[in-house]
């Protein structure tokens, strides 16, 4: 199959590769020139794992194109793929499809011979049927079949999400693309990986509503673990116990900061504002949104109350900074509302995070930008685990405890156990588990 994948981004380049990995022929599209300039020198654009060997392979084995001219691709394509982003639109949180039906424009223009155009970027209920109608209107001869072909991966594992899925929803009418989309995910399909044809604007739906469920689940667990706070309760034992019952699953059920990245924020509440327009409010998604709005900008007062309820003039250290570990991704990341809160107490943030300095440096001010997690801890007060890398799983206490002005741990994601650290002078605080406010020590002179 020849593919164009329009948008090059995080979805777009994972989806491109490992459809060239499958055998396919894929170009990927992109309207940033230097995108796509750096992918043709070999250079990844984005922190993924395994994405950029992934690439290279494809690239070398003259499967995986790169290219600005959308025109060109669609032209040459069998399956047109829109992957471009759909944020939340500044003002009332719909998704903006700007994007989406900008491509749909040039890819009208573009088509040759029966083509499928399938939506991949996350889009409302109804957009499928909007694009389809852009590309009758402009080209009323092309020969097109509009589908919708949500994608569930999750960035930091995404090839393996893409490679590996639980199921692949396409959403259509038309006979031929079935053809097409069967051959297309023919690979996957060989893996046992369940194609479900559905209605298009079902597959539209089942992309939020799996979204929205999901982001539930952990707000959920978040507000269970407030309640195991006030309790003396363990969190972690109270999620395994739910877990292991096969009707709950003991997926998504760790306690920490509230969810953050591109997607269950932005897409949990363009759902919220679909349905409302729909006059069917989804009332469980509104106060799953309000709560994890809270969570976030809190976590600051449990840093500030681990701290003795005072930070002015006090230095905090930030370990993590991306949404999630294994990305370099910043977008509505925990760690943004934290810092912001610490500063406008007076606190003095210094941060490390293994892959999203260069995008945090663009978003956060008057942060000291450190080396790695022990000079990001020198002279602070207290020490924060915000993102679960891998990195921050064996810190050496010892060394930290010697750079600190205090031994204070803030543990936003449950990596350690109170009793790893209450040994060697910390104060331990983490989510949904009782704390052990030693007195924190004072860092030998
Ligand atoms: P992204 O911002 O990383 O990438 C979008 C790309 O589209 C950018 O490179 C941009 O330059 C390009 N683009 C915009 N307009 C274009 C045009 N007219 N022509 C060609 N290229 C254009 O976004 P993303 O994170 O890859 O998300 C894309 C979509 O996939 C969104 O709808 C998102 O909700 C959905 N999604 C994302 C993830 C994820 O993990 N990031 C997972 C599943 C679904
Ligand atoms: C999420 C979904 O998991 C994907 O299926 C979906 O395709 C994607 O959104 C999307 O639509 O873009 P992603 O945002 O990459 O993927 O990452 P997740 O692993 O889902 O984590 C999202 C947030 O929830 C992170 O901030 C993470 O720390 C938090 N989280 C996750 C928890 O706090 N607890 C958990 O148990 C799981």
């Amino acid at each position: 199959m020849r593919i164009a994948m329009i948008g090059s981004g995080y979805v777009g380049l994972v989806s491109g590769a490992c459809l060239a990995d499958f055998g396919h022929e894929v170009t990927c599209v992109d309207s940033n020139a230097e995108k796509i300039a750096a992918l043709k020198r070999n250079e990844i654009p984005i922190y993924e794992p395994g994405l950029d060997q992934l690439v290279k392979d494809n690239a070398t084995a003259a499967r995986m194109f790169f290219s600005t001219d959308l025109a060109a691709a669609v032209g040459n394509s069998d399956v047109v793929f829109i992957a471009v982003g759909t944020p939340s639109r500044r003002g009332d949180g719909h998704a903006d499809l700007s994007y989406v039906y900008a491509v749909a424009r040039e890819v009208a223009l573009a088509l040759k011979g029966f083509t499928v155009v399938a939506t991949k970027s996350t889009v409302p209920l109804g957009t499928g049927d909007e694009v389809e109608r852009i590309i009758r209107e402009i080209n009323p001869a092309a020969d097109v079949a509009v589908v919708s072909n949500p994608e569930f991966l999750r960035e930091g594992s995404a090839i393996g999400d893409f490679k590996k899925p639980d199921r692949i929803v396409i959403g259509l009418s038309d006979d031929r693309a079935r053809a097409v989309m069967t051959e297309v995910y023919r690979p996957l399909y060989l893996n046992q990986a369940p194609l479900l044809f559905t209605a298009r604007r079902s597959a539209e739906l089942i992309k939020y509503a799996a979204n929205a469920f999901l982001a539930l689940k952990i707000s959920f667990i978040n507000e269970i673990a407030d309640l195991c706070e006030v309790t003396g309760v363990d969190v972690q034992e109270v999620s395994r116990g739910i877990g292991l019952d096969n009707r709950i699953g003991s997926k998504f059920l760790h306690a920490g900061p509230g969810y953050g990245g591109s997607c269950f924020p932005k897409d949990s509440l363009a759902l919220v504002k679909t349905a409302q327009d729909l006059g069917s409010p989804l009332r469980l998604v509104e106060t799953t949104v309000a709560i994890n709005d809270q969570r976030k900008r809190g976590m600051a007062r449990k840093v500030i109350a681990a701290c003795g309820g005072n930070v002015r003039g006090k230095t905090v250290a930030i370990l993590g900074l991306t949404f999630k570990p294994n990305t370099d991704d910043m977008r509505e990341a925990p760690s943004l509302s934290i810092i912001q809160a610490l500063q406008d107490q007076g606190a003095i943030v210094r941060a490390y995070d293994p892959a999203g300095m260069a995008a945090a440096r663009s978003l956060l001010n008057d942060v000291h930008f450190s080396e790695n997690a022990y000079d990001a801890a020198a002279g602070a007060h207290a020490l924060v685990v915000v993102t679960e890398w891998d990195a921050f799983r064996a810190l050496d206490f010892n060394r930290l405890g010697k750079a600190m002005a205090t031994r204070i741990l803030v543990d936003l994601r449950n990596v350690y156990r109170s009793q790893d650290v209450a040994g060697l002078g910390f104060a331990y605080f983490s989510i949904g588990r009782p704390a052990s406010p030693l007195e924190p020590k004072q860092a030998p002179k």
